[in-house]
């Protein structure tokens, strides 16, 4: 991976020794106007932090530039703490540095040797990079915390044959240089979402973004044949803002939310992922508008329907996975949900499960979870009778059979769930909207998970459920017409 722009590229792991050389130079640089990129700290999250306001307004020198304030700020309070820790290292350190006097002076109002003085100075600089980077890493273990906690859940415990995509989209998106609108297109339930979702959560170590944030483009009811364009684009503006420029989410005036959230996104590096864009049926004018807030910020889209006409987008396209990793798919998700003759599905097994079903990763763990209640040679035989080429026509069958194998209960479940909000509902609202108590809502919840029909959204703290977009469309359109063929066709109905 090429990634060397120190500026902009936060590595994961902090090395001492750079670390040490910065914290000199930035020393010695203290009360220099001209900084150069190596005696500044802007390589660390804690300089990140920093507030300009509260240096500005601490500082009386209006001329000396930003990042010098900021880095001297970062070392001031390392000073501050080393004070606590060895005083005379502090005085050594503040005497020298920060009001400049020679090792001779030093020596003389400290009452020590100059070779005392050199001695205490190396091993004070050592100390106080050791402050310094204790409290970057705890702060970057804090960061990433922070930055993962606000996105989505991941939907998968292991992702199988993504790495050279993951690869790829990981050093597209941490470049400084190029692909500023990143794309990862493919049908639905190939991975892209779960693609997306590895990428972000792997740069997130890189701190190469202030701030990363995850919208989905299926919850701002986009898809409306009269919203114009300026109100659809006012409302990504408002989504971003929510955390980038809270203060004018919601309530400041459009054209006020659209400056400042382009001020933003162009002053400091802003990842944003836009989850789902095909819900918009015309992109090109959102690409042009993303093109505007990008650089240094960047954007991750996925998308079932790949932009075109637009030169400056990144495309990845997610294809479906190859029969060996279809198979370590089909035994892992096997071993998670309990199916325990699939989780030890030998080779050729696998591949005839794939060479009907094909490298689909939702069809895969759908046709998984029907083999829970089914045999599988069934649930096979049944998706060969239908035109299996045809990925849609195989969803069909798939959730026909699948929407079959469920209890009066689960289906009651599954049919109130496009009824809450696309990115979820609380376990109360569900209770409301279904009438079930818990004795029968926690199982029935519990196994529309494992059939992968429920999806856990949200956080462990805040948990919410939503369905699948595939899952939703299906319920919206075909269910009705199922449940007539049961009545109609006793012989269907599964004996559960
Ligand atoms: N490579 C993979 N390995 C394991 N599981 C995967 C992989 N790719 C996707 N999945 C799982 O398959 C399901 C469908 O994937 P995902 O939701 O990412 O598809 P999608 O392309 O975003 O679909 P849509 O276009 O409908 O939004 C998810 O449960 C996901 O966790
Ligand atoms: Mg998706």
């Amino acid at each position: 991976m090429k990634v060397n722009d120190a500026l902009y590229v936060r590595e994961a792991e902090i090395s001492t020794s750079d670390l040490k050389d910065r914290v000199h130079n930035a020393l010695r640089a203290w009360d220099k106007v001209i900084s150069r990129k190596d005696d500044l700290l802007s390589s660390l999250v804690l300089y990140q932090d920093v507030k300009e306001t509260s240096v500005s307004s601490a500082s009386s020198a209006s001329s000396v530039p930003m990042p010098r304030l900021k880095t001297n700020h970062v070392i001031s309070s390392a000073l501050l703490k080393l004070e606590r820790q060895n005083q005379t290292f502090a005085d050594i350190l503040n005497n020298r540095f920060i009001l400049s006097k020679t090792l001779g002076q030093t020596a003389e109002l400290l009452e020590m040797t100059l070779d005392q003085i050199r001695h205490n100075q190396r091993q004070a600089i050592e100390e106080l990079t050791a402050i310094i980077s204790h409290d970057e890493t705890e702060r970057r273990k804090q960061r990433i915390h922070e930055i993962e906690s606000k996105m989505p859940p991941s939907t998968y415990s292991a992702l199988f044959g993504c790495d050279d995509g993951l690869d790829l989209l990981v050093s597209q998106i941490l470049s400084a240089e190029t692909s500023f609108v990143v794309a990862i297109t493919g049908i639905g339930g190939i991975g892209k979402t779960a693609l997306a979702d590895k990428v972000t959560r792997t740069v997130v170590s890189h701190f190469r973004f202030n701030e990363i944030v995850w919208i989905r483009a299926d919850a701002l009811s986009l898809d409306n044949d009269s919203l114009d364009y300026s109100t659809a684009i006012d409302l990504f503006a408002n989504e971003i803002a929510k955390s980038v420029a809270p203060e004018v989410a919601g309530n400041a005036s459009r054209e006020s939310r659209l400056a400042r959230v382009r001020q933003v996104l162009k002053e400091e590096p802003h990842l944003i992922v836009i989850d789902n864009l095909e819900t918009i049926s015309n992109t090109a004018f959102l690409m042009r508008q993303l093109q505007d807030w990008a650089s240094p910020s960047k954007f991750l889209l996925t998308t079932r329907v790949r932009p075109i006409g637009e030169a400056s987008v990144f495309s990845y396209s997610v294809d479906s996975l190859g029969s060996a990793d279809a198979g370590s798919l089909l035994r892992h998700h096997a071993q998670i949900i309990g199916q325990p003759d699939l989780a030890i599905a030998t080779d050729d097994q696998a591949s005839y499960i794939y060479d009907i079903v094909g490298g689909n990763p939702l069809a895969l763990k759908l046709v998984v979870s029907l083999a829970m209640t089914m045999p599988v040679e069934f649930v096979l035989n049944d998706l060969t009778q239908g035109n299996t080429s045809e990925v849609e026509l195989m969803y069909d069958r798939i959730y026909k059979r699948t929407w079959q194998a469920l209890t009066h209960t689960q289906r009651r479940l599954l049919r109130a769930m496009p009824l809450v909000a696309e990115s979820g509902g609380s376990v109360e609202q569900i209770r409301a909207i279904t009438a079930l108590d818990d004795i029968e809502l926690w199982p029935a919840m519990n196994d529309l998970v494992n059939r992968s029909l429920l999806e856990l959204l949200g956080t462990t703290w805040e948990r919410r459920y939503g369905v699948h977009r595939l899952t939703a469309s299906f319920l919206q359109t075909n269910i009705n017409h199922w449940d007539e063929a049961d009545d109609g066709d006793e012989d269907e109905e599964l004996q559960l």
